[in-house]
């Protein structure tokens, strides 16, 4: 991780704004977020709109894009790094602390957006800021190409295309990562068959390629929790010191990548009662659905009662030992 953290550099940023300006900023962009439809402009339309969406939002999709690539296999080498539609390069930094020295090419239509990116980045990730928006040209190419929080923005039509363009220029793994509502996981299902279909693998979350064993109103996602600064609440309202961030996902690797054996996925967080604990599992077999691991199971137990939401539950340690 670099010496500066994320928090410092957003509150340097944003050190002297009227936080009446930057609350009214984020009012607006959250409600408009919330609605999930598809922009016809740009969203973060002024220096104030750029900065409060990095204040607020910044630390939760940083938060999120660095447990999902924290499932990137071992063995699979990241030290460059492409992000479409990168904004103010929340993924950057979750790069930096998986990958340290690693660089983060932000590609990003808003020029206040890349500058402010870069500027946060200041004795932080290693950086560069590139204009692009969907449909025009790009040069750059990298191991990792990251897509976080974009496809909501977009029509169906523009959201094939961006995860064609980002298996394009994906060396070895791609993620793409969307708000956890059922229309986030309705996306990422979408590019989920788009990904299939071209021959990836994927890494996670799901343990099989089978179709998706979820049924409505259940959808897949997880939760990172992030601690909010003072000014987070300040400018978001609210007196809660922490956020549960919920994201859906998709981890693909490249055909030629080497997989290990795929474990089970935790879907909820584990109940746990005196002696048993019940799970919520995908499994590699293409299932989901409840498992109540008792005491009586040894091993198994003891991986039970240490996994949490978003985990592998390690196949090693096989049903009934
Ligand atoms: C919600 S922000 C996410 C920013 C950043 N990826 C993150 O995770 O914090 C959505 C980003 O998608 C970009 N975007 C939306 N439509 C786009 C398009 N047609 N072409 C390129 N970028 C686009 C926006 O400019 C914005 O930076």
């Amino acid at each position: 991780m670099s010496e500066s953290s994320l928090g410092d550099a957003l509150d340097a940023a944003t050190r002297g704004v009227p936080v009446a300006q930057l609350s009214a900023a984020v009012r607006r962009l959250s409600e408009r977020y919330r609605q999930e439809l598809p922009a016809s402009a740009p969203l973060m339309g002024s220096a104030i709109d750029v900065l409060a969406y990095a204040a607020y939002r910044m630390p939760a999709t940083y938060a999120a894009c660095r447990a999902a690539l924290s499932m990137v296999p071992a063995d699979v080498s990241i030290s460059s790094v492409l992000d479409l539609g990168g904004g103010t390069g929340a993924v950057a930094w979750a790069v930096d602390a998986l990958w340290p020295g690693a660089r983060t090419t932000i590609a990003e239509q808003v020029p206040l957006a890349r500058d402010l990116g870069a500027r946060l980045a200041t004795g932080g990730p290693t950086v560069t800021a590139v204009p692009w928006r969907l449909g025009e040209s790009l040069s750059v190419a990298a191991d990792l190409v990251t897509v976080s929080y974009v496809l909501t923005e977009l029509t169906e039509e523009q959201q094939d295309s961006l995860v064609s363009l980002a298996l394009s220029k994906a060396e070895s793994a791609v993620l793409l990562i969307e708000p956890g509502t059922p229309g986030g996981y309705q996306r990422v299902l979408r590019a989920r068959a788009q990904v299939l279909g071209a021959g990836w693998q994927i890494a996670a979350p799901c343990p099989h390629a089978a179709q998706c064993p979820l049924v409505a109103p259940d959808w897949c996602h997880f939760a990172v929790r992030v601690s909010r600064s003072a000014l987070h609440r300040q400018i978001k309202g609210g007196e809660l010191s922490y956020e549960d961030e919920k994201f859906s996902y998709l981890l693909a690797v490249a055909p030629r990548v080497e997989m290990p054996a795929p474990s089970a996925r935790v879907l909820r967080h584990p109940v746990k009662r005196k002696g048993l604990v019940e799970l919520t599992l995908c499994r590699p077999d293409g299932t989901a659905g409840r498992e109540i691991v008792s005491k009586k199971q040894g091993p198994r137990y003891r991986a039970a009662r240490d996994v949490q939401w978003g985990d592998d539950f390690d196949s090693k340690t096989q049903r009934n030992v």
